[in-house]
């Protein structure tokens, strides 16, 4: 029976589904058939549905935390469903450090690894020890070790040979005993007083003066990856523009930060419909309402363009798109 899936994304765009399967236990993933086209969703603040989706939505919702203190480290053994922001309240209660940088991503913690979520000087692989997941082919439940991940910059098997053959269902932490604070990212080193309570709180900080609750205003967060471009394009970009903000990558590459690509291209508060490339944050498009797929899809285009206009660069949406029938990407001058 179809079902409005609207407030089960956070750009919430008006798109319904076949069918919509709420898994609060492990063992329903095993009664599925798996046969129509099907997507699994978290939270949905990665995810947009461009149009109706001619699939079943498997919405991830177990719940369950353990913690084992181990010789030199805590082990967390976390279900899918748990809330992300939540479980990093968790750890600072328990007084578990580690997490603090990482506070106030929405979404589950069975997402989490997916995209390798980060930020503020952090990456989640830095704290996985495995992730298990439900092979639908197989029906059994495999554990990858972090290696086995292939993490990278909001990347993971997950997004590769795994997609659409995977469902997480635990994901395992490892938070070492002796802490190491990470402070290199700017609002951080101002901190006098370090503890993990006062990284969480500048985090949060930080957060809330660029990027709008998703639940108050829509949106999915940093819209585009930051691009990867050659040592060799940064050098005559930064001769052009100077104030470039660029980190290394390695050893032949330097990461670029697309929120001022998109600014300096004149493009903050350009809007399409409802749709609007925000104030605060050039990287996050925002959904005030009365817009559908198609406006987000000519918003795309247009900030694609325009930044391959100005610098050569080509964008690539980081939030996954769902188009009728599956996944879809959008890439310079191409329509799903
Ligand atoms: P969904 O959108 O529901 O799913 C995301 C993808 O993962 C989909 O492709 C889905 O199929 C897949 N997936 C979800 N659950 C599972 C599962 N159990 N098994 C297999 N596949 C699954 N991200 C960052 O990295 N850093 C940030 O700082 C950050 N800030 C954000 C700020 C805002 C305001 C918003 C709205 C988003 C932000 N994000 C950030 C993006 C988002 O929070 C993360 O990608 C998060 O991990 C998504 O979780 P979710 O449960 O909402 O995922
Ligand atoms: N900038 C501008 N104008 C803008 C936006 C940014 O000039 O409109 C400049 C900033 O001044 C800064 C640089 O660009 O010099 C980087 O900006 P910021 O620190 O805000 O981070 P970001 O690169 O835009 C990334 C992640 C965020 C993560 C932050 C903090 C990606 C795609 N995005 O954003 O992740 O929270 O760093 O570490 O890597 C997300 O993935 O959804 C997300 C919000």
């Amino acid at each position: 029976m179809a079902h409005s899936v609207q407030a089960f994304h956070t750009f919430s765009l008006p798109s319904q589904c076949s069918q919509l399967i709420e898994i609060t236990e492990l063992e329903q993933l095993q009664q599925q058939s798996f046969s129509r086209p099907f997507c699994i969703l978290g939270e949905g603040s990665n995810t947009v549905f461009l149009t109706d989706y001619h699939g079943q939505v498997i919405k991830m919702a177990t719940k369950g935390i353990t913690a084992t203190v181990r010789e030199h480290d805590y082990l967390l053994e976390v279900a899918a469903g748990e809330n992300w922001h939540q479980l990093v309240i968790y750890t600072l209660e328990q007084d578990m450090p580690g997490l603090e940088n990482l506070a106030l991503i929405p979404g589950t913690v069975g997402a989490a690894p997916v995209q390798n979520i980060g930020a503020y000087g952090v990456e989640l692989a830095k704290y996985i020890d495995y992730v298990e997941y439900f092979d639908i082919t197989s029906k059994e439940l495999v554990r990858l070790s972090n290696a086995e991940c292939q993490f990278g910059y909001r990347d993971s098997i997950f997004k590769h040979q795994l997609k659409s053959h995977a469902v997480i269902t635990l994901v395992g932490l490892c938070l070492p005993k002796q802490w190491q604070p990470e402070l290199s990212y700017g609002p951080l080193q101002q901190l006098k007083d370090i503890t993990a309570q006062n990284i969480f709180a500048q985090v949060i900080k930080t957060r809330n003066s660029k990027l709008p609750n998703p639940y108050v205003l829509a949106n999915a967060g940093s819209f585009f990856k930051n691009p990867i471009i050659s040592n060799q394009q940064l050098q005559s970009l930064l001769q052009a523009y100077p104030q470039l903000p660029h980190y290394v990558y390695d050893n032949e590459h330097h990461k670029v930060a697309a929120g001022w690509l998109i600014e300096q291209a004149n493009l903050k508060g350009y809007r399409i419909a409802g749709i609007a490339v925000h104030q605060q944050q050039a990287l996050v498009l925002v959904n005030h309402g009365n817009s559908v797929g198609a406006d987000l899809i000519a918003m795309i285009q247009h900030i694609q363009q325009q930044v391959w206009q100005c610098y050569h660069i080509r964008l690539q949406h980081e939030v996954r798109l769902m188009s009728r029938d599956g996944e879809c990407h959008i890439d310079l001058e191409e329509t799903p």
